[in-house]
């Protein structure tokens, strides 16, 4: 009697873990269902249902909004927006505009969609100018795409001494970094290849590049004075940050044979110098060759 009483003990606590069990996996299943329910309902879900992988979708979560992910998901997964936004130069503010430039060039890659719109080529010259952001500062930007007002003068200016430039005392400014680059540039040029550099032109003012630029539009006109000077506000010489340099003995028309030409070439970078009218750029410049033009932006940027 008592083992049969034993035997219906040990029935009843094996149902009873049983149904314990039972309930357990059913509660979770029903969880489960109820998960699935909730995240079929969830943007993530609808955009892997349209083919983005999630890796995908953190790339368009790191520019786009729910409410922009959510439209993403009316179509097929878009492979040319994810490789726009995958390029280190990406930026989310030229979103439209690479996409419609890319419309009319889609024989152009990617990288170069991106950066000739984040330069602005894929506009005119002078079409929709830019004032420049003066804290990039030794990097400002200052082309036919973007502008310096008017009334801008950089608050450093130092003359440059006679000893190093043509003109009359105090004519010749730049600002002090760069001066002090260039005077670091002369010497090395001079210990190192026994080149004299001077500087035939420096800072101008607004007023002065109007000059300088309407002088060539009145005697050869517009087309002409375009490719050979910067209108008014567009001159990197209104930055103080520019120089034309010079070996005594040679003009601008026979500088880039000179020695000094051919060792700026190699080494102006050390002194944060770039030539920036490059005989195989002038379809990017806008300008004709131009050896003896000089900018100062820097060592950092300039090695680069
Ligand atoms: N000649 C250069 C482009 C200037 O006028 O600034
Ligand atoms: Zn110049």
């Amino acid at each position: 009697m008592a083992k049969r009483k034993k035997y219906r003990l040990k029935l009843d606590i094996f149902l009873y873990i049983a149904v314990i069990i039972i309930i357990i996996i059913f509660v979770k299943k029903i969880i489960k269902i109820y998960k699935d329910y909730q995240y079929h309902k969830t943007t993530e879900y609808k955009l892997i249902t349209v083919g983005y992988t999630k890796k995908d979708i953190k790339l368009l979560s790191r520019f786009y909004n729910e409410k922009e992910l959510l439209e993403l998901t009316k179509n097929k997964k878009d492979i040319t927006l994810l490789n726009f936004m995958s390029n280190e130069f990406y930026l989310h503010k030229n979103l439209a505009e690479y996409l419609e430039y890319y419309d009319l060039n889609s024989n152009k890659n990617i990288v170069d969609i991106i950066k000739t719109v984040n330069i602005h080529r894929n506009h005119e010259y002078y079409e929709e100018p830019i004032a420049t952001d003066l804290n990039q500062n030794y990097a400002m930007l200052v082309n036919k795409y973007y502008f310096l007002s008017n009334d801008y003068e950089p608050d450093d200016l130092t003359v440059i001494s006679t000893k190093y430039s043509w003109g009359s005392s105090g004519s010749q400014r730049v600002r002090q970094d760069a001066y002090d680059a260039y005077i670091a540039m002369h010497q090395a040029a001079l210990s190192e290849k026994d080149i004299y550099l001077m500087v035939n032109s420096s800072y101008r003012n607004y007023a002065n590049q109007e000059r300088v630029y309407n002088n060539y539009k009145n005697t050869h006109g517009e087309a002409y004075a375009d490719n050979v000077a910067a209108r008014p506000g567009f001159s990197e010489h209104q930055t103080g940050l520019a120089i034309d340099l010079l070996q005594p003995g040679y003009s601008l028309e026979n500088f880039h044979e000179s020695g000094a030409y051919l060792w700026l070439l190699d080494n102006s970078y050390r002194f944060g110098f770039i030539l920036r009218y490059p005989e195989d750029k002038v379809d990017i410049t806008g300008y004709e060759y131009e050896s003896w033009h000089f900018r100062y932006v820097g060592v950092e940027v300039a090695t680069k």
